[in-house]
């Protein structure tokens, strides 16, 4: 087979055949095919796209490409949730232990912070003693005992989307339905969940703009999903505004244990509440086979009865997290520098763009613009006024930490442009 004839075919807007997605996927993996014909072949897809059976080939060739997690070892059924990515969005902490509180198994690796969106292992590492890095057995060890493990991204898995990621990244070629799909969803299959639920962002803070755009990308993962022998959801939520009120490391931990201990002023954050109980109550009726509305109420029980509290704690112990800063949520470090955004005027908030918030938060040391840049765990910002608020001049609508900034004007710059009162 040539990878001449492969690119001309789908320049002719052809399907491509099992053996020839197999073929690009195998070569890309081993180096044999030259990344001037991957490049080709990304743009010929992106401009002539790929059927649901080319996008679930290409889904499978990429997840066979490295290693493989085998989770069926913990006598319960695996489940894993994935968001595309958002401001303030800590639903991992809160959805994890829940569904795990009701015998679901959770053994995830997540992400790290880029550009304007968060991760969940940097928010896990602001817990003092918590190690994201754990050996096979030690994270096994954990899962068996606990039901439950988040650690970072490590070994070999979907290699060859690894290799086509970065070569979508400098050729323009990104944003592609099929091959963001196949992107996450090999990543997710190789992971070895039974489950798995997506959380698509829509909104000026997403990757996803418009609605119709992120309904076009969940309906294509969760056949990818079922193609591919999972159970699949996905629910597609609001990134309009941030998710709760607190972006940044330390203060998302916090304000994700407020939930879980229903602490006072939990009023404040119904949108993450119900975000997380969307979520939980799929991944619990998809896991247990129960109509939704058993799973919702067994889900609401158990954030009330301080069960997924339980859970979450006995999981952080088990990494190594001091448990004493979750007693006190208040002993987490704090940031040296504090500042308060406050209104310009009277009226209504009628828009907030969530990219530039996160962006706000990036400048202030919560973030990182490039891989391996180091964090500020304490940096942040509580969003103390939202879309569809009322506020008059001077009142404050965010406020502002750093420990490595104590000028605060770029980030100011930022919500100016972001945040629109009228
Ligand atoms: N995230 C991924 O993992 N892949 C994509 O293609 C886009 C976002």
């Amino acid at each position: 087979m040539l990878m001449y004839d492969v690119i001309e075919k789908k320049k002719q807007k052809e399907a491509l055949s099992r053996e020839e997605i197999e073929f690009w996927v195998k070569g890309v993996t081993s180096g044999e095919i030259p990344d001037y014909q991957s490049a080709a072949l990304l743009m010929a897809i992106c401009i002539n796209g790929m059927n649901e059976e080319e996008t679930v080939i290409l889904t499978e060739a990429m997840r066979d490409s490295g290693e493989k997690a085998d989770l069926s070892c913990y006598g319960g059924k695996a489940v894993d949730k994935h968001s595309t990515g958002g401001v303030g969005d800590k639903t991992s902490l809160v959805v994890l232990p829940l569904v795990v509180s009701l015998g679901c198994i959770g053994a995830k690796m997540s992400g790290r912070a880029l550009g304007h969106t968060g991760g969940t292992v940097d928010k896990l590492e602001s817990i003092p003693g918590y190690c994201t890095e754990l050996s096979e057995q030690e994270f096994r060890d954990v899962v068996a005992s606990q039901g439950i493990a988040i650690v970072g991204q490590s070994g070999n898995f979907a290699p060859a989307d690894k290799k086509l990621y970065a070569l979508r990244d400098v050729t323009a070629t990104v944003d592609c339905v099929p091959l963001i799909a196949s992107s996450i969803m090999s990543k997710k299959l190789a992971a070895g969940a039974d489950i798995i639920v997506l959380d698509v962002k829509c909104g000026s803070g997403a990757f996803m703009k418009t609605y119709d755009d992120a309904r076009t990308l969940a309906d294509c993962m969760v056949s990818i999903g079922k193609g591919c022998g999972k159970k699949c959801a996905a629910i597609i939520s609001d990134m309009d505004v941030p998710l709760g009120q607190a972006i940044g490391c330390a203060l998302e931990v916090k304000e994700a244990v407020k939930l879980l201990r229903n602490d006072k002023g939990c009023e404040e954050l119904s949108d993450l509440r119900e975000n997380c109980l969307k979520l939980a109550e799929n991944i619990v009726s998809l896991c247990f086979d129960m109509p939704l509305e058993e799973a919702r109420r067994r889900c609401e029980e158990n954030l009330i009865n301080g069960k997924a509290f339980e859970t979450f704690c006995g999981w952080i112990k088990a990494q190594g997290g001091d448990l004493s800063f979750l007693e006190d949520i208040d002993s987490f470090c704090k940031a040296e520098y504090c500042g308060e955004y406050k209104a310009k005027k009277s009226g209504m908030i009628t828009k907030m763009n969530t990219e530039s918030i996160g962006k706000a938060g990036v400048v202030l040391g919560a973030g990182r613009l490039r891989k391996g840049d180091p964090i500020d765990f304490s940096a942040g910002l509580i969003i103390c006024r939202k879309t569809g608020d009322n506020v008059k001049e001077g009142e404050v609508i965010a406020k502002l930490y750093s420990s490595v900034k104590n000028d605060f004007s770029e980030a100011e710059e930022l919500l100016d442009g972001a945040i629109e009162i009228e």
